[in-house]
């Protein structure tokens, strides 16, 4: 037997701060306790529950699925291909055939295969907004693609069209941009339609490929008004990788359902970019999990369910609405300005905090949030509001 070892060689790793505060949460005995960190919607109780719809399609599921032998890399393409009127609308979503898409492991698996298909076809830069979800930055250094940060929110609270035109200016040819198609993760600070206008007319004018993660529709403004920007991007470039994830707008999260679509300039190109797909999720995953894909397929083939899951989704949008707005109105939260919330999209907001003031709002308080100030606003309810705008004050006066 040999005594050389190799694994003892491997630096310990950090646990993933985000998914950690999961844990530490759960740990936590205070019955008052405020979970502000993982991006998880949470109805006016508090509590997570699986969508009606989603119930609906297993029911239907359990009954008429009568196999569970493989499928292939590209997973369910009746769950693929049902998603695609929703995201790219029009009457022929595919627009002849340019664009079409596979299932994924979530939206990470999503972000994944844009980025490896992105990196195999010669992109050596992918552009980012900064701050942005956290994983998008790992992703790519997994990858091995280098990412140019640039700032996605402005002083003011809108988003930096200016520095994001500046980067373009500076990119051209094996140079991708990453872009958040709606509810940005972790600002809340979404482009304008206008901006969008202006983003897809110097993309439609320059050589740098547009990679979207569309990863809240529906959580925003709404299903068509959170696609405006994809669409935008879309109808003005040759070509654009699409990560897509069901995680939040279809409760999905642990179930983990994505699909990463490809635009290109021709049919003949779709294919041969969906085989490069395929290959790399082989190498990957072989296949992603079938079960929630399943789930997804079935509401949106039947339009009863299709039309609770819109309602649900509704309702969902109109609750963080509702908690927006209370943050917004709220004038008593110390140092803290919780105005801009209310011109914000989607689950998270960015909060001015200090490491010592977060420390604080976990120990004392029993506020979990992101070591970064982010904080899941769909984790308040009417009901703790007034104690998390307190703590606020109390940590920053
Ligand atoms: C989040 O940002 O909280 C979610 O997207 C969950 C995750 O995987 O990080």
């Amino acid at each position: 037997m040999g005594t050389a070892t190799m694994l003892d060689r491997l630096d310990q790793q950090p646990p993933d701060a985000l998914l950690a505060l999961i844990k530490l949460f759960d740990a936590d005995p205070r019955e008052d306790k405020i979970d502000l960190g993982v991006g998880v919607y949470r109805t006016a109780d508090g509590g997570t529950p699986v969508f009606a719809c989603i119930k609906a399609a297993e029911q239907k599921l359990v009954s008429e699925q009568d196999t569970k032998a493989y499928l292939g890399p590209e997973g369910d393409m009746g769950f693929v291909h049902a998603l695609m009127p929703h995201i790219f609308g029009g009457e022929d979503p595919s627009l002849g055939g340019r664009i079409d898409g596979m299932q994924t492991p979530g939206g990470t698996g999503a972000v994944r295969i844009a980025v490896a298909m992105a990196k195999k076809a010669g992109i050596k830069r992918i552009l980012m907004g900064t701050p942005s979800w956290p994983n998008h930055a790992q992703i790519l250094a997994d990858t091995g693609v280098e990412m140019v940060g640039f700032n996605h929110a402005a002083a003011d609270g809108s988003a930096d069209l200016a520095a994001l035109k500046d980067a373009l200016a500076n990119a051209g040819e094996g140079d991708a941009v990453l872009l958040h198609g709606c509810c940005h993760n972790p600002t809340g600070v979404d482009y304008t339609n206008a901006q969008w206008d202006e983003i897809a007319a110097i993309l439609g004018a320059s050589d740098v490929l547009p990679i979207i993660d569309l990863a809240y529709q529906g959580l925003g403004l709404g299903m068509e008004e959170d696609a405006y920007g994809t669409r935008k991007v879309l109808a003005a470039v040759p070509e654009a990788l699409i990560a897509y994830s069901c995680d939040k707008n279809f409760g999905l999260y642990r179930d983990r359902v994505g699909a990463c679509y490809v635009m290109t300039a021709s049919t003949a190109d779709t294919a041969k970019a969906m085989s490069n797909g395929c290959a790399l999720a082989r190498a990957n995953w072989s296949m992603p999990p079938d079960h929630g894909a399943s789930a997804v397929r079935m509401a949106l083939t039947d339009p009863a369910m299709t039309k609770q899951w819109t309602d649900e989704l509704d309702s969902m949008r109109a609750r963080i609405r509702q908690v927006r707005e209370k943050l917004a109105a709220s004038s008593n939260a110390g140092a803290v300005n919780l105005a801009p919330l209310g011109q914000q999209q989607g689950m998270f907001a960015m909060l001015p905090l200090s490491k010592e003031q977060i420390l604080s709002l976990r120990e004392d308080h029993g506020i979990y949030m992101a070591g970064s100030g982010r904080i899941n606003v769909a984790g308040l309810t009417m009901g703790n509001i007034d104690k998390f705008v307190n703590a606020l004050a109390a940590v920053s006066s």
